[in-house]
């Protein structure tokens, strides 16, 4: 028997509804022979509003012993003057993925079928971000002079590790190698010299040891170009930690919505555990209303599954969500998007 001792993260705003239905479907989907042990950790605005607390030490440790970690989504409404911006964002989501090394963002997008699209015509869509997750502008290394005078200078400084550069451009080199092969490095070398060549030159030498792989280069703004107009070209993209950010809400919107799109946060030599999530946040504007999407959370769980081993009833997951997109009727709720894909798994 396999066990999965699985950690939940609802958050705030659509989080906890989102996350309840990824959940009915990951139960839906696991062999009977599995159990799955949930311990879910309230924490969010609400927590951080009770305790003074965002993630303390002894809850950052009691997740580190879990094999995966299934998110919904953190942050207040912009409304919520009581929150500082960011303090839920950095402090439990970014916190999270560094302390839990999670270096590969990996973020897919597939147009499915019968699931609209803005762009003209029928594109293919078919490829996988992997973001670096660790690193650039995300660390907090910058900091501001002069604050609130007319001479203010603010810094937000970007780094970059050729050991971080380097691992997550073989990781994606791996998948492109598995996948279509095809690489598109994507970044903003004519503008970002010293990040943008270590990025360039790492790229060019671990393209070496994968000859079968195909590669290419963009510039970010040119990227949200093909992204739009030819999407059909990229395979895989890697890129570092704020455009893979930017451009996974681009690719996101393009192949059928934010509602649809997941996400993995990584930690490949599986040292600590890997957390899934949907890419949106905790959209405040239809919190508590039944309207949020579930299906980024359920394909989260698909990925988790495939990352835990269970690669057959990952499919049978996006076989559902495939299914459903198809035959999809406008105006269901949340639970009852959550419980047709749980009952199209469980078949
Ligand atoms: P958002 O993704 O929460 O919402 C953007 C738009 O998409 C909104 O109109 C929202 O209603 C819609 N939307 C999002 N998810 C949906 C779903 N599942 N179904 C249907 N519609 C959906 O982005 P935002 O408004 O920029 O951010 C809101 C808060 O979430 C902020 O506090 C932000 O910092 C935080 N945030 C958190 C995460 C995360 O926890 N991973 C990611 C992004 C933003
Ligand atoms: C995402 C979010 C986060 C990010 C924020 C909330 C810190 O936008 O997961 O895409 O920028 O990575
Ligand atoms: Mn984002």
């Amino acid at each position: 028997m396999s066990r999965i001792n699985l950690a939940l993260i609802p958050g705030d705003g659509i989080g906890p509804e989102v996350v309840a239905e990824g959940l009915k479907t990951l139960r839906a989907a696991l062999p009977s022979d599995a159990k799955l042990d949930t311990t879910e950790y309230p924490l969010g605005v609400d927590h951080w509003k009770a305790t003074g607390e965002v993630l303390n030490d002894d809850t950052l440790e009691a997740l580190r012993a879990h094999d995966a970690i299934l998110f919904g989504a953190v942050g207040a409404a912009p409304g919520d003057t009581a929150v500082p911006s960011g303090l839920l964002e950095r402090g439990l989501l970014l916190k999270l993925r560094f302390a839990f090394d999670h270096h590969v963002n990996l973020r897919p997008s597939r147009l499915y079928p019968g699931v609209p699209t803005p762009l003209a015509g029928e594109p293919e869509i078919d490829f996988v971000v992997v973001r670096e997750g660790t690193e650039g502008p995300y660390t907090g290394n910058g900091g501001a002079l002069r604050v609130g005078t007319p001479h203010e200078i603010a810094t937000e400084v970007s780094v970059n590790t050729a050991y971080g550069v380097e691992r997550v451009v073989r990781d994606a080199f791996r998948r492109a190698q598995s996948r279509r092969k095809k690489l598109t490095l994507v970044h903003k070398h004519n503008v970002l010299v010293y990040a943008g060549h270590l990025w360039r030159r790492t790229f060019e030498q671990v393209a070496a040891e994968f000859p079968e792989v195909a590669t290419d280069y963009l510039h970010v703004d040119a990227a949200t170009i093909f992204l739009t107009t030819d999407p059909g070209r990229f395979d895989v993209i890697v890129t570092d930690n704020l455009f893979g950010d930017i451009i996974t809400d681009l690719a996101a919107a393009v192949a059928g919505g934010i509602g649809i799109a997941a996400s993995g946060n990584i930690n490949p030599d599986r040292e600590f555990p890997s957390m899934f999530e949907p890419v949106h946040g905790s959209a405040p504007d239809i919190a508590g209303q039944g309207k949020a999407d579930p299906t980024a959370s359920v394909l989260s769980v698909a990925l988790l599954l495939r990352h835990l081993g269970y690669d057959a009833e990952a499919v049978r997951v996006e076989e559902a969500v495939a299914a459903d997109l198809a035959e999809r009727v406008p105006g269901r709720s949340t639970s009852e998007i959550g419980d047709a894909l749980a009952a199209r798994v469980a078949r």
